[in-house]
This record gives C-alpha cells, structure tokens and sequence, in this order.
C-alpha cells in the first residue's frame, strides 16, 4: 500500500499522535472522494490497524476530526462514516463486555512506531499511564528520544551488551535489535521490577520477532530486575553488561536510593568498565538536579549528551517537554 501521499498523517496515526497536533496542515484541501479513501486506508484502514488496532477512542477522535476539516469543503468519502460507525459499533460492544463480565481486556491497545515505509515496531500498550501499580505499561517521551539519539549515535552500540533498567513495554530494545536496521549491538537485556511488565515486554517481543528462533541473540532477552534486589539477580545467565540504558525513571524521590544502589552493584560488576545514558523528560528541574547531585556524590561523572536537541526525530515526538540525556561514567 503506498501511504507516501499521507506519510505523517499516517505515521501519527498509527502511533496515536495527539490529534490536535497531527500534521493537519499537510492535507491539501479540497480532497476528492479518492483522496479521502487513500487517506483512510492509510490509517484506519491500514492492514496494521485492522490487524493489532490502535485505542478506539482514538481512532473516534481522529475521523471526527478529519469530518470537521473535510466538511465546509466536499462530500464525505462512504469509507470516512464506516470508520466512524466501525469504531461507535465496537464502542458499545466494548461496553456491554465490560458490564456483563466485568473484563479489562479493552483498557490494552496496539501502536506502532513507523520507522520508514514498510519498517515498523509494534507495541501493545496500556492506555492508561499508570496502571497495575507501574507507569511502565506504555511507552514515554523519553524512551523515544533515547531511541532517536542511539539511531543516531549507533556506533556507540558497537559490539555492545546493553542492559536497559525500568524497561516498561520494551520499546527501546525491541528497536536495538531490529534486522533491517542491522545496528552493531551484542546481546540486549530488557528488566524492569513490575512483573507486568516484564510480561508486557515478553509479549512485545513475541510480535515483533516471531520469526526468531527462541532463545535466540537476534532477539531482545527480558528478565524481572528490581533495583533494591539487584545482588540477586542471575547474572551469570547474561552477558556482563557494557552499555546502560534507563529513560524516563527519575521523577520518584523515594527511588533514588534503590536506583543508585543498583547502579553501584553493577558498575562494581564490571570494574567500572561500563557508561550508562539516562534520558529523563524535565519535568521538575530539582528532582532531577537531586540525583544528578547524588551520582557525583557517588563519583560518578555525568555529561550531558551533545546534539540532544538537534538529533534527527525518527519517531513522532510531542516535543512540549524537553528531554535530557545523559552520559554517566566512573
Ligand atoms: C515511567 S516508566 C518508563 C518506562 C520506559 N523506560 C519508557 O520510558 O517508556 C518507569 C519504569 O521504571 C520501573 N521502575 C520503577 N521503580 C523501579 C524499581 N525500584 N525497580 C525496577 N524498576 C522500576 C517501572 O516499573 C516503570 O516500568
């Protein structure tokens, strides 16, 4: 399916994009009855969408939108109200499943991250941000810009093992080992502490390596990993790692004394021959001044990482809050 007429609109889409800021302003109005049908198969027509869907409610949320722009201008396409109707049908569906049975099912939906024409991630995601005790059931700012500054930094991945903390849906190692993107990582090891989300993780990279053997070095590795219980981790399961990677985990005080302890368990493991980048979304400047405070109290060194501004945005970022990352060495 060529879906290049409406690249953006369609790579928003499928990764839920906040509607209101969707590239709107790249529809040439009018659309004619062909246009609008494309546009539609580009999103929620798209077989991904059909196949693993993206939240209902916003996929409501973008067809009315799309209605509203469309409507002081032409006909609407029959494809626009099918949408509509498809997607209030399954609405109602949903609710009477919720009332009879009680089930959650529906509070998981799918995204997907389009790296380029035909090369995509897909990630079942909560729809909540907080969810079962963890924020880690759906993917944050902060874990794309890290994904956007090692596209492109890759080489400093080569031959490395990389073990993420607070992994959440596993969206960064799922990227690392991409085939098509052949980038030069050894083994990648996703752990987080909430066992939900080392589940979420397992069934994030079933769907996007299923043609691997299991076991296999091609895929991303996951395990449970709480940082106060670091020193019983099974280490000698994995390779020693080289390369750290956490986004997104410094906004709970509370965690820092835990967080740092892992980090000095494992740098200890390596004989500090290791470096770590923490990408953090800077939403209260002293809490993360607090811990940068605590990792030099440590002795530990952090730079921040050039360019981080400038790096070319492979995924779609809301770039309201700004993201920081660091490099952290010993
Ligand atoms: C805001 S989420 C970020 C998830 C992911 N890195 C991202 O950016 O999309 C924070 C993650 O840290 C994990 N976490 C918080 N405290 C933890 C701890 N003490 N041990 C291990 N993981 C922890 C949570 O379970 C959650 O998955």
């Amino acid at each position: 399916m060529d879906c290049t007429k409406f690249g953006k609109l369609h790579q928003q889409f499928l990764c839920c994009y906040p509607v209101n800021k969707m590239a709107w302003s790249t529809l040439q109005l009018p659309l004619d009855l062909d246009a609008q049908r494309a546009l539609i198969a580009a999103t929620c027509a798209h077989p991904l969408n059909q196949r693993f869907p993206v939240r209902r409610s916003y996929q409501e949320a973008f067809v009315k939108r799309l209605m509203q722009l469309l409507k002081d201008h032409e006909e609407l396409h029959d494809d626009i109200y099918d949408s509509l109707c498809g997607q209030l049908a399954k609405a109602t569906l949903d609710e009477d499943a919720t009332s009879s049975t009680g089930s959650t099912s529906s509070t998981y939906a799918y995204k997907h991250y389009v790296l380029q024409p035909e090369e995509h991630i897909t990630l079942k995601e909560c729809n909540s941000f907080v969810s079962e005790g963890t924020t880690g059931l759906c993917t944050w700012e902060a874990a794309l810009a890290l994904a956007d500054y090692l596209l492109e930094h890759s080489s400093l991945l080569n031959a490395k093992n990389v073990l993420e903390l607070g992994a959440g849906a596993g969206l960064l190692g799922i990227l690392l080992k991409q085939r098509s993107l052949q980038l030069p990582v050894g083994q990648v090891l996703l752990t987080d502490g909430s066992a939900p989300c080392v589940q979420l993780m397992r069934d994030n990279i079933a769907l996007n390596f299923q043609d691997e053997p299991a076991n296999s070095e091609l895929a991303p590795k996951c395990a449970q990993l709480r940082w106060d219980q670091v020193s019983q981790f099974p280490w000698s399961e994995y390779a020693t790692p080289d390369l750290l990677l956490a986004a997104d985990v410094i906004y709970d005080d509370t965690q820092f004394e835990s967080l740092l302890h892992a980090l000095d368990y494992i740098f200890n493991l390596r004989k500090n021959r290791c470096q770590m980048l923490l990408a953090s979304t800077v939403r209260n400047v002293d809490t993360l001044h607090k811990f940068m405070q605590q990792l030099e109290e440590r002795h530990y060194q952090v730079t921040p990482c050039a360019n981080v501004s400038a790096c070319s945005s492979h995924f779609c970022r809301d770039h309201t809050a700004a993201v920081q990352i660091v490099c952290i060495k010993r």
